[in-house]
């Protein structure tokens, strides 16, 4: 099959078209996935520069965190899929490729009049938007939540998922345009971090939630504005993971600080999470109530323009790659 491999860490070039076996089902609870569509993340990036690791047992250089494609292979004690059903599935890892093997409760059927381009552009993000914003950071009706980066492919599905839950959303972005985007969305205050201070301008804002992948300077920013018993959680920390933290502050709003990463977690945890997206999210994308945000889709045989795109930073929403 053709994969898009690591040949080497560094520049996007070092993404290169290789053909390697296909890969076997490994344990019964796993299917054979013929991909039609890979989604391209950030950690894709900082993975092929060397940063991000896949975990043990993952292919370590073939990366892809999303696909949607054809169940072509059943392990015996796979039950809720059979052979041909449309899916879109959380990978580890190796998404990049013409097929995959994964566990069967990390897939979920493709809704209703998605294409393969759009169930691929889903699953990394709904289920890191899930978990921290929903899970951790327990995000409500009414309350008010903070996206940083809220035209990266998180922020979109950020923005979507707490509107359509009924909280009132603000986010930051780099640009007018983009800030536009965000609105349209569903935000309804966004700050351009280029030229305007987000603390500045959300003074009194009262945030309850803050989903932040910036880290450093925001950190403390983030505390100043947020409410008595405000979460905030982290994905990231682009801009620095080292900070320093007025404990009087935080016991004074009982704030809680937490985060995750998704891509270790184990096969259970990722499947009850399957379970919960299904139930809670997949009605509302089935509705309507949810659009993929489709910035620009590639041949796999362009992964590595796929990716210069991805570190220009000009993109609103996702970038995924089509076989
Ligand atoms: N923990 C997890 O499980 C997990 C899972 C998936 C992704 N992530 C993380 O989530 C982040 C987003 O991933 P993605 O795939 O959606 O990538 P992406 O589309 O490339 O998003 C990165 C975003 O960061 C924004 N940004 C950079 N500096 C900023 C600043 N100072 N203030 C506000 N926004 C800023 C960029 O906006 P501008 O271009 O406008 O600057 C861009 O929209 C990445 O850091 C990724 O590693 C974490």
């Amino acid at each position: 099959m053709k994969a898009v491999v690591i040949t080497s860490f560094g520049a996007p070039e070092v993404l290169k078209i290789e053909d390697r076996p296909i890969p076997q089902i490994s344990n019964n609870n796993q299917v054979l996935i013929r991909v039609k569509a890979a989604g391209v993340n950030r950690p894709d990036v900082f993975q092929r520069k060397g940063n991000y690791p896949a975990p043990e047992g993952v292919q370590a250089d073939i990366p892809g965190l999303e696909v949607a494609g054809v169940v072509e292979e059943l392990g015996e004690g796979v039950t809720q899929w059979k052979i041909g059903d449309k899916v879109c599935a959380l990978v580890a890892g190796a998404g990049y490729a013409e097929y995959v093997a994964v566990d069967a409760g990390h897939c979920l059927p493709v809704p209703e009049n998605f294409t393969f381009i759009e169930a691929a552009s889903l699953p990394e993000t709904i289920f890191t938007v899930w978990h921290n914003v929903f899970q951790r950071g327990m995000l409500k009706k009414d309350e008010h939540f903070l996206v940083h980066g809220g035209s990266s492919g998180i922020g979109i599905t950020a923005i979507q998922l707490a509107r359509a839950m009924g909280a009132k959303v603000f986010a930051t972005a780099g640009s007018d345009d983009k800030c536009k985007a965000c609105i349209d969305l569903g935000a309804l205050y966004c700050i351009n971090y280029r030229n305007h201070d987000f603390e500045k301008e959300l003074k009194g804002s009262g945030i309850d939630v803050i989903l932040d992948m910036i880290g450093g300077a925001y950190f403390n920013k983030n505390i100043e504005i947020m409410n008595p018993e405000a979460r905030m959680v982290y994905i990231n920390s682009m801009a620095g993971n080292t900070v320093e933290l007025n404990i009087m502050k935080m016991m004074q709003k009982r704030i809680t600080i937490t985060g995750s990463t998704l891509r270790g977690r184990d096969t259970e945890f990722k499947s009850a999470l399957a379970q919960d997206i299904l139930k809670n999210i997949w009605p509302l994308i089935n509705s309507g109530s949810f659009k993929p945000i489709i910035y620009a889709v590639f041949p796999i045989s362009a992964a590595a323009a796929a990716h210069q795109l991805m570190e220009e930073g000009s993109h609103i929403g996702k970038i995924v790659l089509e076989l």
